[in-house]
């Protein structure tokens, strides 16, 4: 096939694939089912890696195409991101309309309603119809540069089609602002596995989209479905259609992701009735809103109003009120959760939130309480989000409300089993050491037990809990032991379920070394480390006899988490259940991943921005190749592999006469 007809097939399934991430991202209606989404995305991928001299940054294969990076590039606002002044009450409403009305001299505007979304604002800044620029909003008038992790998020376009824009009235070079967000179930999601791993959950969607978009990895930015919704758009720093609503319409015909909730309200009272309809509807979005924000329609008007210090006068946001109240601490006690982190709870003089009553609220960790200042005996004010445990938010104090006088401290020992608690330097959480603690075992088992890690069908919360509370099963490996008589004796147990669990237990022992290392539930090994550590080492005893050194060599295993494998293996329970789990014939070897030797001994600094791969592939690549990769630069270096904006270690590699190559160099190195 000639270059030329190569070139215009490649661009057809890029075309055909843009249009299924539109029905899919912006419009929630696909047309195609995923698997046939995936056929058409490999065959570009194909098609591309054969052709590689035609592959553009727009093409829907490249969006993660990021690298790792050290830090963000300032960059400067078209124009001024302002925020919105706030109305909380329907006569600060009707007064800023009145305000509005006597400066346009105009008193039948009309106003546009949308929802306030509660995320992030970006700026987007398309050329020649292709996303060149993703900012944040930073001071207002200048932000960071993100551009590699916005062109992660499905439903921003990477380009749109000429004539498209043309039609919808929107010249190819302009910017689009709006609201960059986490729905509620990715949310969830993430929290769930991060506390699966031992790490901080975030409080609120909010405070996970700020994280994300401003990681330094865009792949994890990538994995964590970020959406994105217009609601500006501007040429050189100006808006130019004649209505906001019309601009709404363009952007969505255009191919962005607009909010399908917005209202043109002739009057104030149609939108008092909007911002009171959504108010209960708001619980059953599957994103978080804060308010509603109110703009006069006509940019003219808003241009005669214009802005205030940092606001425009044309635009509002009504704040609903947040969910919350003021109630009394009664008491702190610790809570343990399945990793062992110790969660002070506040224990309060129940109140109604949002249609439920709050007896309980989190402080999370001694930090926070220390930030709050929160005491015994406190009056506070307590927050429920959309779908987050209701937490303590500040404390009160007047007449009315006395402080409390008793401070809360971490106990030493485990409420639950006694054991030890510690604090590790530099994190804010408290831990119970002991890994037969109760209260971990329950979380342990369920771990162990779920799909993605031993698979084991059946065994659910309920029957866990029978298992534990009986004493049947004090580790993991005592499952390997279970007997049908014994199994029989539980509540809603007949010999059926019975004979099928044990199946399932016996089923598990075949499963490949990756499966049992993340089933062990060693904190900051999750799926993809626990696999990494398999292809490295071949064999459960090897990894349980390496040194931190030997394992910061595994791909993507750093200091935090060689330590944490250290510690793991150097408790004498933790041993005995390894041992335990080799008796009861789980698989404690794999297939070790050969390593080439074109890089035997050789040490690799990676620095700055490479332009061909990640930062991890590019390790890996060093790897796989038999050389190290470490993350200083010493005299013991052979090779520094320098990108664009390398900093001190190319000074440092220079001063100190260590070879310094670029990625050609790298692949050529390889082989
Ligand atoms: S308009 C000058 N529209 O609210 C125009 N903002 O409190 C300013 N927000 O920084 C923004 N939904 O992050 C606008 N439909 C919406 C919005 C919205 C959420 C956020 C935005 C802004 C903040 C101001």
């Amino acid at each position: 096939m000639s270059g030329a007809s190569n070139q215009k097939k490649i661009e057809g399934l890029r075309e055909k694939i843009r249009h299924h991430e539109y029905r899919y991202y912006v419009l929630d209606d696909p047309e195609i089912s995923d698997a046939d989404f995936d056929k058409l995305m490999n065959e570009l991928k194909r098609m591309e890696a054969e052709h590689p001299e035609v592959v553009t940054p727009d093409s829907p294969t490249q969006r993660v195409g990021g690298k790792a990076r050290e830090g963000f590039v300032k960059a400067k606002h078209s124009s001024p991101m302002l925020s919105l002044d706030n109305a909380y009450s329907e006569e600060e409403l009707r007064d800023w309309e009145r305000r509005v009305q006597e400066l346009s001299g105009q008193s039948d505007l009309e106003y546009m309603c949308e929802l306030k979304l509660d995320g992030m604002s970006l700026a987007l800044v398309y050329g020649d119809g292709r996303l060149e620029r993703g900012i944040t909003r930073g001071d207002g008038s200048v932000g960071e540069d993100v551009t590699l992790n916005v062109r992660t998020v499905r439903s921003i376009p990477l380009s749109l089609a000429k004539e498209k824009l043309k039609k919808a009235g929107i010249p190819a070079d302009f910017e689009v602002r709006g609201e960059m967000l986490m729905p509620l179930a990715a949310f969830r999601k993430l929290n769930e596995e991060r506390e699966k791993q031992g790490l901080t959950v975030f409080a609120n969607p909010r405070n996970f989209t700020a994280g994300t978009v401003r990681q330094l990895e865009p792949s994890i930015t990538a994995q964590r479905r970020m959406d994105f919704f217009a609601y500006f758009l501007l040429k050189d720093g100006q808006t130019f259609f004649d209505r906001q609503s019309k601009a709404m319409d363009a952007l969505e015909a255009a191919g962005f992701k607009v909010n399908p909730n917005r209202r043109l309200a002739k009057n104030l009272d149609e939108v008092w009735k909007f911002i009171q309809s959504w108010e209960a509807k708001r619980e059953a979005l599957p994103y978080e809103i804060d308010g509603i924000v109110i703009k006069v329609d006509r940019t003219a008007w808003q241009r005669e109003l214009g802005f205030t210090g940092k606001a425009p006068r044309w635009a509002i946001a009504y704040k609903y009120a947040a969910r919350g109240g003021v109630t009394k601490i009664e008491n702190i006690e610790p809570q343990v959760g399945r990793t062992g982190k110790l969660t002070p709870v506040a224990r309060l003089i129940p109140i109604p939130i949002g249609g439920t009553m709050v007896a309980n609220a989190t402080l999370h960790n001694m930090d926070v309480i220390e930030r709050l200042g929160v005491k015994i005996g406190d009056w506070v004010e307590v927050e429920r989000g959309g779908d987050v445990i209701p937490k303590v938010v500040k404390v009160v104090e007047d007449k009315d409300h006395p402080r409390g006088h008793k401070n809360f401290e971490m106990p030493e020992h485990c409420p639950v089993c006694g054991g030890n608690v510690v604090r590790t330097a530099g994190e804010a959480d408290h831990r119970c050491v002991n890994a037969n603690c109760p209260a971990k075992l329950q979380g342990a088992i369920l771990h162990f037990a779920s799909r993605h890690v031993m698979n084991i069908d059946g065994l659910g919360e309920a029957l866990v809990n029978q298992l534990t509370e009986r004493g049947l099963v004090k580790n993991v490996a005592d499952l390997y032991k279970l007997t049908k008589e014994s199994l029989l004796e539980l509540e809603r147990m007949g010999e059926k379920s019975a004979e099928n669990v044990l199946g399932e237990i016996a089923d598990s022992k075949k499963l490949p070394l990756e499966r049992v290392i993340y089933g062990l539930g060693i904190r900051f090994v999750g799926e993809r480390t626990a696999q990494f550590l398999a292809e490295h080492f071949g064999s459960l005893d090897a990894i349980m006899h390496a040194s931190a050194e030997e394992l910061e060599e595994v791909n993507e295993v750093g200091p935090r988490i060689a330590e944490s494998i250290v510690e793991f293996f150097a408790d004498e329970h933790n041993r005995r259940l390894v041992d335990d789990l080799r008796k009861a014939g789980l698989t404690f070897t794999g297939q070790k991943k050969e390593k080439g030797t074109k890089l035997a001994g050789k040490t690799f600094v990676l620095t700055g921005t490479l332009a061909r791969h990640t930062r991890d592939e590019a390790k890996k690549m060093i790897e796989d190749a038999g050389g190290r990769v470490s993350g200083s630069v010493s005299k013991k270096t052979d090779y520094v592999v320098a990108g664009s904006d390398a900093g001190s270690k190319l000074d440092k590699a220079r001063e100190l006469g260590v070879s310094v190559i670029d990625e050609e160099k790298l692949e050529e190195l390889v082989g």
